[in-house]
């Protein structure tokens, strides 16, 4: 039904209206006496052998929501109950900041993809924490913290820490988003000396509270292999918890879209389909070469079962969705999850 109607209809209208068309159609239906336990019956499989047990933490089941969808954590409950295993949200800036000019997300039907170049619009961490106290979950809530688009390179670490000192009470895990193609002067964030000082002074703050919450590094699709090793000596060096492998791709090479096309969009990051296997590429060279060191979360065009399986059996812990989402709809969590029971 996703696909054969709801899907045409919402392709119809541009894409982030359609975000929040859905997001105030989820939130309303759910409202409904009986609707989320419809929900429930449909899309979620409660089984132990679904469980993972990472960084202390036991996820339901391994496929999450990626950052990005629930920026401000206004519908993570209602989301829960289409079956994902944890929500992230975020990202999360210290202050409130539109983004970039609109329209600012694309889809690349053809290519079952989509650019965006949002720029982390959100309502910024003081809204974020209210929202997190108002609606207690009971889905495991990642927190995706970056810094303000304005803030200069001096003060990216103190951005950091004023998301993460106030999210830590409220958030299951931690993210640090180093890798969003849409906010200026990202370049010091992929230099491996500076992010030895930005994992260290999170985990000085982190250690200031009675219970230490797991920090994650979320990368690029587009790094190296002299990059991608930095990261993995970074994670020996650092002990941060785990890698998020990947974010959006700046690289647009290969795809059915025309180029006529690709220049009207303009800037952006590429997410699903095409990125597919870039991001298994890096979640296998992460765990071949670290030697499975570390947990990892693989995530990048991920649209059928297979597509998870392939990223599972590459080397990652856990999965995420979001393009997928979109495109096939919320049954690709229970498919997914599934196939996972199916290969145990
Ligand atoms: C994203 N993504 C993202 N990631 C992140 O860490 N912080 C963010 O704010 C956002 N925002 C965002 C907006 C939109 C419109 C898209 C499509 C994506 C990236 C997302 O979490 C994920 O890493 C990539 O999209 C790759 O996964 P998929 O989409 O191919 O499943």
């Amino acid at each position: 039904m996703y696909k054969s109607i709801i899907r045409p209809l919402f392709f119809l209208f541009d894409p982030e209206k359609v975000h929040h068309f859905t997001f105030l159609l989820i939130k309303y239906i759910s409202k409904i006496p009986g609707v989320t336990s419809i929900f429930k019956k449909l899309y979620v499989i409660n089984d132990k052998k679904l469980e993972r047990n990472l960084f202390g933490l036991t996820f339901k089941n391994p496929v999450g929501l990626a950052a990005g969808f629930d920026k401000n954590a206004v519908l993570y409950n209602e989301l829960a109950n289409f079956g994902f295993g944890f929500i992230e949200i975020g990202t999360v800036t210290p202050t409130a900041q539109k983004g970039n000019p609109k329209k600012r997300v694309f889809r690349l039907k053809a290519d079952n993809g989509l650019i965006n170049r949002m720029g982390f619009n959100n309502n910024g961490v003081k809204e974020v924490v209210k929202q997190l106290k108002k609606n207690k979950g009971n889905v495991l809530i990642g927190g995706n913290i970056g810094k303000n688009t304005a803030t200069m390179p001096d003060g990216y670490t103190e951005d950091y820490v004023a998301c993460f000192s106030k999210l830590h009470p409220y958030v299951d895990y931690f993210v640090l988003n180093v890798s969003c193609p849409n906010v200026s002067s990202h370049a010091k964030l992929n230099d491996k000396d500076y992010l030895f000082e930005l994992i260290s002074e999170v985990q000085k703050v982190n250690t200031t509270f009675s219970e230490q919450k797991p920090i994650l590094l979320k990368i690029a699709p587009d790094l190296n292999k002299l990059q991608l090793d930095e990261i993995i000596e970074l994670v020996a060096e650092t002990k941060i918890d785990g890698v998020i492998a990947s974010n959006t791709s700046i690289n647009k090479k290969g795809l059915i879209a025309s180029e006529d096309k690709l220049t009207k969009i303009g800037h952006g990051g590429l997410s699903g389909k095409p990125i597919k296997d870039r991001s298994t590429a890096i979640i296998n060279y992460l765990a071949q070469k670290s030697n499975k060191a570390f947990p990892i979360i693989g995530v990048g065009g991920i649209h059928s079962a297979e597509d998870a399986l392939e990223k599972l059996n590459a080397g990652a812990d856990l999965v995420q969705i979001y393009t997928g989402f979109i495109y096939e709809g919320p049954s690709l969590i229970k498919k997914i999850n599934k196939a996972i029971l199916e290969q145990e």
